[in-house]
């Protein structure tokens, strides 16, 4: 049984006061919640104020990005060692919007992951087509170049504290949720490259979570689909009430 892992990435909102907010209205919740692993990814300049408020729950703190560099003339850089030093368990690398703005390859987004790997942090790593690539039925083709770009050389052992978030780049932010039915079809397509690149044991235990408009009137759907194992969930994460509601949700769904 693979436990669902439910991630709130805040992105370049909250100050450090809105952040102390949000993540102690969802500390009444859900701080002793074990059957799903709930992470909060804030933005940097909040990740000591989190980590410090959540110190004594089972939520979990990830970062929304790192440099794959242990450290040196890198600046404006934070690296896996640092975000180690405020307690981050998780890091997200290569999210569509690092892509698309910061042109973030699959060799970065590998050397990345591979670095969190070193430093005992767990990568969540991003991948998902745009629009037009789906459209003009290249999502496979898409999907499956990027899991084995931005996984190479990553081995059975590692892939263990590696998360994979398939996040459809024409979902996010636009309320256009993937149906259960697509997003259902490209998680078992990216377990069967992992099948292909290492082994089906590895396959079968490595989470896939979705991201794109999730939200508490959708999130019960997908995260019922088989090999769906949470979500990476952006604006609705943003509110306690409707992150509370999705990790409910996923929980609800364990428990069935
Ligand atoms: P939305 O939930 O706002 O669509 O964002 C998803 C996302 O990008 C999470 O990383």
């Amino acid at each position: 049984m693979r436990k669902p892992i439910v991630a709130g990435n805040w992105k370049m909102n909250k100050n450090i006061a809105e952040a102390i907010d949000l993540v102690e209205a969802i500390k009444c919740d859900l701080a002793q919640t074990r059957e799903v692993e709930v992470v909060v990814c804030p933005p940097f300049t909040a990740l000591k104020a989190c980590s410090d408020a959540i110190s004594d729950t089972e939520i979990r703190l990830g970062a929304q990005n790192m440099h794959w560099e242990k450290n040196g003339a890198y600046t404006g850089e934070i690296s896996a060692e640092m975000l180690r030093e405020l307690f981050c368990h998780y890091v997200i690398v290569g999210h569509s919007e690092r892509r698309e703005y910061f042109k973030e390859t699959d060799e970065i987004v590998n050397r990345k992951a591979k670095a969190a790997l070193a430093a005992n942090l767990r990568p969540i790593v991003c991948v998902g087509e745009t629009l037009e690539q789906r459209e003009s039925g290249q999502t496979e083709e898409v999907v499956t170049s990027q899991v084995k770009g931005s996984l190479a050389d990553i081995g059975a052992e590692s892939m263990k504290s590696l998360i994979i978030a398939y996040e459809p780049v024409w979902a996010i932010g636009t309320g256009k949720t993937a149906t259960p039915e697509q997003a259902q079809e490209v998680h078992a397509l990216i377990r069967k490259v992992l099948a292909k690149m290492l082994n089906q044991d590895v396959a079968d235990g490595v989470r896939i979570q979705y991201g794109g408009s999730m939200k508490p009137s959708n999130a019960a759907e997908l995260l019922s689909k088989p090999d769906i194992d949470g979500g990476l969930i952006g604006g609705a994460a943003l509110e306690a009430s409707s992150f509370v509601d999705i990790v409910r949700a996923a929980k609800e769904v364990v428990e069935a």
